[in-house]
C-alpha cells in the first residue's frame, strides 16, 4: 500500500530530476490506483448524501495518507538496499565502512548490503532481491557502466527510487540521483601532472605502461581516457595496457608480465588504483626496477587511500589522485530530499585532491583551470581513510 503512494511520488520526482539534468525525462511509473476511495466504500456510504459521501472519502484520503506517511516520519527505519562492487581494494573497504556507518539503525535506517564480488550479473540479482524485500531506497555502484537500462525499468515500476553512488551508469536514466568522483578529470590531471613533473626532471621521452582497473567500468574508462588524452596531445608513447581489476594480485600479475616484455624501455607506470600500485611495486622488486622519486620509474597511482599515502611518503608512488570514497553522506542527504518530498540534484560531485611529496609538486591545469595538490605529511595521512 504504502509503495502505491511512493510510485506516484517516484514517477513525478524521477521526471523532474532527469529534466533538470537535461537528460529524457523517464516514462513515469504506472500511476498509482487511489486505494483510499476503495476502501471507503462502505455499505452504510450508499444511504449517505452526496456532500457526506465526499467529505468521508476526503477524511478516508487523508487518514491513509497519515499511514502511507514516508517511513522516517512514522518512526519507522527508512529500509535501504545497497548493491556494491566488492571488497578488491582499500578505497572499497572505505566506501562500505562509510555506508554502513552512515545507514545505521542508530540514524533510523536498516541497511541490505550486498557485496557483489566484482561479478555483475550477482549485482543485477542483488538489485532485483531489493525489488522482492520491497526496500524503500536503492543504492547501486555499479561495477560496468552498461547493462542497467532493463533492471532500473523494473526498480522504477515497483516505485523504488535508486540513487548511484561512485561509478556512473551510461546506458539508463532511470535513477534519481548520482554521487561520485569525476574519474576523467582524474586521469587528465594525472596526465597533466606528468607532462608539468617531466618538464621540471628534465625528461623528454615518456614510455608509459598502464594497469587499468575494471574494464567497462567508469573508473576505468575516465581514467584512461583522460590520461591518453594527454598522452596523445603530447605525443607520449604508451606502450601497453592491461587490466589488473582494481586488485593487488590483479597488479602484480600484469606488471610481472610488463617487466618481462618491456625490460628496459619504460619509465613511467600508471596504475589505476593503489592496490594495483602495491602489487605493480611487488614486481618491479622482485625484477629489479626502481621507480619512485629516487628511481627510474615515475609510478602514478589513483585512490590516494592511507596506505597509498603511506607508499607516497616511503618514497615509492610518485604521485597520488585521490578518488574520494566518503559519498555515503551525501548519497543520504539525497535520501532525505526524497523523503521529504524535495527534488534532489541529479549529479552531486565529490570533490578529489592530489598528493605527492614536496619535491614532486608542480603547477597544472586541468582543461584551464590551475590544480592545487597536497603535499603528503604525517597529519595528512592521518586525516585520510
Ligand atoms: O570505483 C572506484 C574505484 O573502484 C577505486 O579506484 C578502486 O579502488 C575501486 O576498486
Amino acid at each position: 500500500m504504502k509503495k502505491k503512494v511512493l510510485s506516484v511520488i517516484l514517477a513525478s520526482t524521477m521526471a523532474f530530476s532527469l529534466i533538470a539534468c537535461g537528460g529524457e525525462a523517464a516514462a513515469p511509473a504506472p500511476a498509482a490506483e487511489e486505494p483510499a476511495a476503495e476502501e471507503a466504500e462502505e455499505p452504510a456510504a450508499e444511504e449517505e448524501a452526496p456532500a457526506e459521501e465526499e467529505a468521508a472519502e476526503e477524511e478516508a484520503a487523508e487518514e491513509e495518507a497519515t499511514e502511507e506517511e514516508a517511513p522516517a516520519a512514522s518512526g519507522e527505519l527508512i529500509n535501504v538496499g545497497f548493491a556494491q562492487v566488492g571488497h578488491e581494494s582499500d578505497w572499497r573497504t572505505a566506501s562500505t565502512k562509510s555506508c554502513q556507518d552512515v545507514f545505521s539503525e542508530a540514524n533510523g535506517y536498516n541497511l541490505s548490503f550486498v557485496d557483489c564480488d566484482n561479478d555483475s550479473a550477482a549485482q543485477l540479482e542483488a538489485v532485483r532481491s531489493f525489488i522482492e524485500q520491497d526496500v524503500d531506497y536503492i543504492i547501486i555502484d555499479p561495477i560496468v557502466s552498461t547493462g542497467w537500462d532493463t533492471v532500473l525499468g523494473e526498480c522504477e515500476d515497483a516505485g523504488i527510487p535508486v540513487v548511484v553512488i561512485d561509478r556512473t551508469i551510461d546506458d539508463s536514466d532511470k535513477y534519481v540521483s548520482w554521487v561520485g568522483s569525476d574519474f576523467l578529470t582524474e586521469g587528465k590531471a594525472a596526465g597533466e601532472w606528468l607532462k608539468a613533473y617531466a618538464e621540471k626532471k628534465g625528461i623528454s621521452e615518456i614510455n608509459a605502461l598502464i594497469i587499468q582497473g575494471t574494464t567497462g567500468s567508469s573508473a576505468q574508462i575516465g581514467r584512461t581516457d583522460g590520461f591518453s588524452e594527454v598522452a596523445e596531445r603530447e605525443g607520449w608513447t604508451i606502450l601497453d595496457k592491461q587490466t589488473g581489476d582494481f586488485t593487488e594480485a590483479g597488479g602484480q600479475e600484469v606488471m610481472e608480465s610488463f617487466c618481462k616484455s618491456y625490460e628496459g624501455k619504460f619509465n613511467v607506470v600508471v596504475c589505476e588504483n593503489d592496490n594495483e600500485a602495491f602489487g605493480a611495486m611487488t614486481a618491479m622488486d622482485n625484477a629489479g626496477v626502481s621507480y619512485g622519486p629516487d628511481g627510474d620509474v615515475i609510478l602514478i597511482s589513483y585512490d590516494a587511500c592511507t596506505a597509498g599515502l603511506k607508499e607516497v611518503q616511503a618514497g615509492k608512488i610518485t604521485a597520488d589522485f585521490e578518488c574520494n570514497p566518503l559519498a555515503a553522506p551525501t548519497v543520504e542527504k539525497v535520501i532525505q530530499t526524497l523523503q521529504s518530498g524535495g527534488t534532489p540534484e541529479a549529479q552531486i560531485l565529490v570533490p578529489d585532491n592530489w598528493y605527492a611529496l614536496k619535491d614532486q609538486i608542480v603547477d597544472f591545469s586541468v582543461d584551464g583551470n590551475a590544480q592545487s595538490m597536497t603535499e603528503v605529511t604525517d597529519a595528512v595521512i592521518e586525516a585520510q581513510y
